[in-house]
C-alpha cells in the first residue's frame, strides 16, 4: 500500500467517455478498490461482469448497487464465478466466460489477498495462497482468455488488459522467482513478513505483465496492456485486516489519516480502461499512477531476465499441473 496521493478533483464520470456496448470484466469487484471501480464502469454505462468467488459478498455487493444507482443509461452488472486460488477453477472460469460472451473489450486484474493475516496457506497444488491468487490465477485467467481478447480486438475494436500492480513492490529484495521453493517464501525474518509476502507477489505481476506486453508486441497483437498503481487505499480489505489488531476503530481512524478512500483507488484502473487511446498517458506496456500520470515502476520489474525466468518456470508448472 501507500504511494502518491490521487487527485482530489478528478471525476472519472465527468472525464471519460461512455462505455455504452463495451463488455468489461473486473476481477475482485464484490468489495473493495474493484466494487469501487465496477460501479464507475457501471455508471460508464458498461456492460460489467462482477468475477469473485464469495456469494454472500456477491449478494451484498449486488444490493448496494441496486440501492445506490439506478439512474438512466447505467449499465448492466452480472456475476461471474472465479476463484483465482487453484489455478484449475481460474481456467474453468474463464472457459465458462467465453461461453457466455462472444467478445471482451476490457480485462481488469484487480483481485487479490492483500493480508493472509499472518497465517499462509498452501493451495491443492501446495503453492502459498499469495502466489496462487495474486499471480498464479490472475496468469492462468488472462491465458485462457487472451484468443476471446484477440479476436475481439481483430475487428478493430479497442481491446485492452489492466494489471492492477503496487508501488510496494519498489521495497522487493528477494528476488528469485524460479521455483516453487521460491514462490512459497514465507519472509519469516523479516519485520513484516505477511506485508513482505504479498509484495513479493505483486513484483511477480509487474514482471508478468511486462513480459506480457513484450509478447504480444513480437505477436503484433492489437491488445493493449497495462499496469496501474492505485495510490494508498483504506480499502474494504485493508478495514478488515485492522479490524485483526487491537482497538481496530483507532487503527482505522490512523489509517483514514493516511490512505485514501476506497472509491479513489478505482481512478487509475478506470482511467487506464476507459481513456481514449490517443490519450498520451495510454500506452502499452505503461504504468499508471495517481493522478493519472505515468510512473515508473521498481527498477527489479524492468529486469528482463527475471521476466523470463518467471514465464518460463510458470509455463513449466503449469504444464506438470496439467493446466
Ligand atoms: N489498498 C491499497 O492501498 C492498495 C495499494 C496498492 C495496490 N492495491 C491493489 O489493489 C487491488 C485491490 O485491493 P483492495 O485493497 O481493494 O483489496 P480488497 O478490499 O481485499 O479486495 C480484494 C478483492 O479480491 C477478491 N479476492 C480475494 N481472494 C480472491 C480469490 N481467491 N479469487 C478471486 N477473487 C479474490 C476479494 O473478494 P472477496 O471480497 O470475496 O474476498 C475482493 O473482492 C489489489 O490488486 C491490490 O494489490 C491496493
Amino acid at each position: 500500500m501507500g504511494g502518491a496521493a490521487p487527485s482530489k478533483v478528478y471525476n472519472p464520470l465527468n472525464e471519460l467517455p461512455s462505455m455504452k456496448g463495451k463488455i468489461v470484466l473486473v476481477t475482485g469487484s464484490s468489495s473493495g478498490i474493484g466494487f469501487a471501480t465496477l460501479q464507475c464502469l457501471l455508471r460508464l454505462g458498461a456492460k460489467v461482469y462482477m468475477a469473485v468467488p464469495d456469494e454472500q459478498r456477491t449478494k451484498d455487493a449486488l444490493e448496494r448497487i441496486k440501492r445506490e444507482g439506478t439512474e438512466p443509461g447505467l449499465g448492466e452488472v452480472i456475476w461471474h464465478e472465479l476463484d483465482l486460488k487453484n489455478p484449475r477453477d481460474a481456467k474453468d472460469s474463464a472457459e465458462r466466460f467465453m461461453k457466455k460472451e462472444p467478445r471482451l473489450d476490457v480485462l481488469i486484474n484487480n483481485a487479490a489477498l492483500i493480508t493472509d493475516l499472518g497465517h499462509p496457506q498452501l493451495n491443492v497444488d501446495g503453492i502459498q495462497d499469495n502466489m496462487a491468487i495474486n499471480y498464479l490465477g490472475p496468469y492462468v485467467f488472462t491465458r485462457t482468455l487472451l484468443p476471446l481478447l484477440e479476436s475481439t480486438a481483430a475487428t478493430g475494436d479497442d481491446v485492452r488488459i489492466i494489471n492492477v500492480g503496487s508501488d510496494g513492490v519498489k521495497d522487493v529484495t528477494f528476488l528469485d522467482y524460479s521455483s516453487k521453493k521460491a514462490w512459497n517464501h514465507k519472509f519469516s525474518f523479516t519485520m513484516l513478513p505477511t506485508l513482505n509476502r504479498y509484495k513479493y507477489s505483486k513484483l511477480a505481476v509487474h514482471l508478468w505483465t511486462n513480459n506480457l506486453a513484450k509478447r504480444l508486441t513480437a505477436e503484433n497483437s492489437k491488445v493493449l496492456v497495462m499496469l496501474v498503481h492505485p495510490g494508498g487505499i483504506l480499502s474494504d480489505g485493508a478495514i478488515r485486516s485492522l479490524k485483526q489488531l487491537p482497538y481496530p476503530p483507532f487503527w482505522i481512524w490512523m489509517m483514514s489519516k493516511i490512505l485514501h478512500p476506497q472509491e479513489r483507488g478505482a481512478f487509475t484502473s478506470v482511467f487506464a480502461a476507459c481513456s481514449p487511446r490517443d490519450t498520451p498517458e495510454i500506452t502499452h506496456g505503461g504504468y499508471i499512477n495517481p493522478p493519472n500520470v505515468i510512473g515508473r515502476q521498481a527498477p527489479a520489474a524492468y529486469d528482463e531476465a527475471n521476466q523470463q525466468r518467471l514465464f518460463e518456470f510458470t509455463e513449466a508448472l503449469l504444464k506438470e499441473l496439467e493446466v
